[in-house]
């Protein structure tokens, strides 16, 4: 979703606010811009790519050492110059680039109207400059206070008057995170825009304002009480964040996971699960887990693995729909919120409605300090290291794992009984995922015999049901491919009526439970001329007999398998969407972090 970034210091700004939105890049956007002020404040928008419109405008050639810029995902408005960011006043006095929603801004820019400002765009944020222009009286900090008590709705900001040598952020519901260093004061929406100038990140809270000077900083509340926040020390490295020999973000993602998956575990595996978690979560007699897109379909495999493994009563709910069904929460229930960013909209909503009615809660995310990781009362970090594909790929194997370390932890302190067996599996699991990617190859000549089908149908079974509705979300994000995932069984009930030679159906079918069904429910295809391809288990080599392709995989337990069948139908969407010669980092209409509801 949009991005926003601002730098204050002795460097030409231009370059680094360019560069800075450039990283955002991953996030989504339709439209671009940047404010730099020098003497008067310098604006270039436009509808398009940042490097194109570079081209075209020479936005990192602006001059001035201070300035803001933003990527904008259209809400309000169509993609266009006028709506692209920084918004100015009447004067040109002052420039703001927003993120998130003004709910009330009809009413505001009703008033402001009447009272004689002149509107230059369709969007809620522009009413932000001129609610600061009418309130200004010398001091930007003030007007920005006054400016926000007047609205409702979510904003990260950062705003900057032509007269001060500052740059004003705050923060309600959207993230902003300021960089310090000593010649120069970073703002960005998003850690990874600033990260390779500085490590050292003070993270806003909603309702708080921070005042940036190129060496200081002073955070307030909205009723201006000074607030004491201290510097955190960000853990991820640049490398992390480029595409180093990889063709896509995803790509090399896909590749980092027995990486990844060594980093979720290290330390937490051994004679117990060490998770530095509350020991009040050993009274929870129902877990709910809550959590949106690729985080709901890790949670769906979470509930098979906290029951089996745990044997407590588990529910899983979309984030988007837990916060607004009224949920009777029980005092002894955990609710337990999934997520990758730990900024999606629905999921901090469906926390903080948990939380009002009296639940426990812990998180599962990856971005260390994100706010639902600071808002959640427990939480178990991913450390799966920066995801900047649009489509989540390692964060997903990192909280399948995560999930399942909750559960042998639970199984633990209830119910006294140490799972070794399972926590040794965990561990080679990182190897195993090593030997499907050596497996790419042949994964691509696959990817070559279908990319031209319009539809894809992907059965799975019992705890890999979830597997194939990742799957097909997989497909369907990057390659614009409409997939369908279903548990096997049900592909009678209806989905069996669009089989024919042109429907590729992926099954996940490894031996195991189910397996057998599994085969008849291939054998119903087969009959409809369907097009097969499968991921077995290493040595079963008799479902050739009816697939068209087969990925094989490392055997594993049952449990487990949802972990290494990610991989290939990762690599299958990946590669097929590369052959489609599509954005696979960039989706069309797709945000990494989604912070609207
Ligand atoms: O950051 P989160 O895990 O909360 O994000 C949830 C979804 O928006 C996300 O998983 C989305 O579905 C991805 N594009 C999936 O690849």
């Amino acid at each position: 979703m949009c991005g926003i970034v601002g730098y204050i210091g002795s460097h030409q700004a231009a370059p680094i606010l360019v560069n800075g939105i450039k990283r955002l890049e991953y996030r989504g956007y339709d439209s671009v811009g940047v404010a730099v002020v020098n003497g008067e404040i310098e604006i270039k928008k436009e509808v398009g790519m940042i490097d194109k419109v570079n081209a075209v405008h020479c936005l990192d050639k602006m001059e001035g050492t201070r300035g803001i810029a933003h990527t904008r995902w259209a809400t309000h408005g169509e993609p266009s110059k006028r709506n692209a960011h920084p918004h100015m006043d009447c004067t040109g006095d002052v420039a703001i680039v927003h993120n998130g929603i003004i709910e009330n801004y009809v009413s505001i820019r009703k008033m402001l109207q009447e009272e004689g400002h002149a509107m230059a765009s369709d969007t809620d944020s522009e009413v932000i400059a001129h609610l600061i222009e009418k309130f200004y009286e010398g001091n930007l900090e003030t007007a920005v206070r006054k400016a926000l008590l007047q609205i409702q709705g979510t904003y990260g900001l950062a705003a900057v008057h032509k007269r001060e040598n500052k740059i004003v952020v705050a923060r309600n519901g959207s993230p902003i995170v300021i960089g310090v260093k000593e010649n120069g004061t970073f703002a960005a929406s998003d850690a990874s825009a600033i990260l390779e100038h500085t490590k050292k990140m003070i993270y806003l809270d909603d309702r708080e304002i921070g005042v940036i000077g190129p060496g200081a900083v002073v955070v307030k509340n909205l009723e201006d009480k000074k607030i004491d926040k201290g510097t955190q020390e960000i853990e991820w490295d640049l490398a992390q964040i480029e595409k180093g020999e990889f063709k896509h973000f995803m790509l090399k993602e896909i590749f980092e996971q027995p990486e990844s998956l060594k980093n979720t575990m290290r330390g937490r595996l051994g004679n117990e699960i060490k998770l530095s978690i509350n020991s009040r979560i050993e009274d929870s007699e129902r877990l709910i887990l809550v959590a949106g897109g690729t985080s709901w379909h890790a949670a769906l495999i979470g509930r098979y693995l906290l029951e089996e493994i745990a044997k407590i009563p588990t529910e899983v709910d979309y984030s988007s729909e837990f916060r607004y069904r009224n949920p009777l929460i029980r005092e002894k229930d955990l609710v337990v919120v999934i997520s990758q960013s730990g900024e999606t909209a629905d999921t901090l909503a469906a926390l903080r409605e948990a939380k009002k009615r009296g639940a426990k809660t812990l998180g599962i995310i990856n971005v260390v300090g994100s706010t639902i990781a600071r808002e959640a009362e427990m939480g178990v970090y991913l450390h799966a290291g920066p995801e900047i594909g649009v489509a989540s790929t390692k964060a997903f194997t990192s909280q399948v794992t995560a999930l399942c370390m909750l559960a042998v932890y639970l199984k633990e302190r209830k119910r006294g009984e140490t799972d070794i067996k399972l926590m040794r599996e965990l561990s080679t699991l990182p190897e195993k995922i090593d030997s499907v990617l050596k497996n790419k190859d042949k994964i691509k000549d696959i990817a070559g015999s279908v990319f031209k089908h319009n539809n894809f149908l992907y059965l799975g079974r019992g705890i890999n049901f979830p597997v194939a509705l990742e799957g097909a979300l997989k497909l369907k994000e990057i390659s614009y491919i409409h997939a369908e995932g279903y548990p096997a069984a049900e592909m009678k009930h209806g989905p069996i009526a669009l089989i024919d030679e042109n429907m590729p159906v992926v099954f996940v079918a490894n031996k195991g439970k189910g397996y057998e069904k599994t085969l008849s429910n291939m054998e119903e295809v087969k009959a409809r001329h369907g097009k097969i391809i499968a991921i077995a288990t290493e040595g079963d080599e008799d479902i050739k007999r009816l697939a068209d392709w087969v990925i094989h995989v490392p055997e594993t337990l049952d449990i487990l398998t949802p972990v290494i069948n990610t991989i290939p139908l990762q690599l299958l969407a990946y590669y097929i969407a590369d052959m489609k010669g599509l954005d696979v980092d960039k989706p069309r209409n797709l945000a990494k972090s989604v912070t609207v509801e």
